[in-house]
């Protein structure tokens, strides 16, 4: 009883240190529409920080901004458009500064058999790598003025190879890669700005209803606090990411075995 009461105090304190270290911030939050970039916009502006987000449906911007606004937000903004390689930060708009950049949006794929179209890798990994490459790039020289910390919104798909989500699995593989290595050479080069990496199982954005999917609120927080902490990577739900991950290395065939069964049970393709 004492280690879960000491426990609980520690995660309270922990939960009250990244609530108050986001106030005054600027942090940008991409695909903040809908799904869990918005409740992550939600969440930022309770805590007051400065919120830019972004996504391509301006209408549903406009109400992410106006809601922020009365949750608290120090202030709030939209950029709207698609993003890809091209894509610069639009952080000089956050009064000229940034402090977080919490890139999260994803292109549509389809959850079905590789169909052998390289055009839609192609344009997938425009989408969920490239732009998250080109806006790291762009926003760099101002998170490192302010020691400032890039968030990586990613998935089990991106670690474990799953059926059915080639494309998408494809494009956060590479994010791992990128952001992996980077972070190594911001370490050697006394770079002070962190890289989290998010690695998050089904989460409920209405689109899912089978798999049991986490609640979306909870993962948008998870993820703000993982990176006003600055940890290394991020697992939401915890026993279903983590957990699994450790057989990874040691036990893969094992690994895989269980994911097969799983998507055999949970849900069988379309295709
Ligand atoms: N939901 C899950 O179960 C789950 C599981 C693991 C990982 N994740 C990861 O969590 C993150 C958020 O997922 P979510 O489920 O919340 O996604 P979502 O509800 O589908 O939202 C995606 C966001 O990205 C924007 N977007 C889509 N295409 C875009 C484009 N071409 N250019 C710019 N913005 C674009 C969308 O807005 P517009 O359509 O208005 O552009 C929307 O705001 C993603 O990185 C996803 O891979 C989710
Ligand atoms: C790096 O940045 C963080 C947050 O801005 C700050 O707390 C920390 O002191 C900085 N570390 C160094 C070595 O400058």
């Amino acid at each position: 009883v004492q280690v879960c009461k000491n426990f609980i105090k520690m995660a309270f304190k922990c939960w009250i240190l990244s609530f108050e270290m986001l106030k005054g911030k600027r942090v940008i939050v991409t695909g903040a529409s809908t799904g869990i970039g918005e409740q992550m916009a939600y969440h930022l502006a309770r805590m007051g920080a400065h919120v830019l987000v972004t996504a391509r449906t301006e209408a549903k911007l406009q109400k992410v901004v106006e809601r922020c606004r009365e949750l608290g937000a120090g202030s709030a903004q939209l950029v709207s458009g698609t993003l890809s390689h091209h894509t610069l930060t639009p952080a000089p708009l956050l009064s000229g500064g940034l402090d977080m950049l919490i890139l999260n949006h994803v292109g549509k794929s389809y959850f079905s058999y590789f169909d052998g179209d390289v055009r839609h890798i192609q344009k997938l990994l425009d989408i969920n790598f490239l732009s998250y490459v080109a806006m790291t790039v762009s926003a760099l020289p101002m998170l490192k003025q302010s020691g400032g910390s890039i968030v990586v919104v990613s998935s089990m798909a991106g670690k474990v190879g799953f059926p059915f989500t080639v494309p998408y699995s494809a494009t956060k593989f590479a994010l791992d890669g990128f952001f992996s290595s980077l972070r190594q050479e911001f370490s050697i080069q006394n770079v002070n700005v962190s890289i989290t990496l998010c690695i998050l199982s089904f989460i409920d954005t209405g689109k899912i209803r089978t798999m049991s999917p986490a609640p979306k609120e909870e993962c948008a927080l998870e993820i703000i606090k993982g990176g006003a902490l600055r940890q290394r990577e991020v697992y939401y739900k915890y026993t279903l990411t983590k957990i699994p991950l450790l057989l990874r290395d040691w036990a893969a065939e094992l690994l895989d075995y269980l994911v097969r069964q799983h998507y055999r049970v949970e849900r069988p393709p379309a295709a």
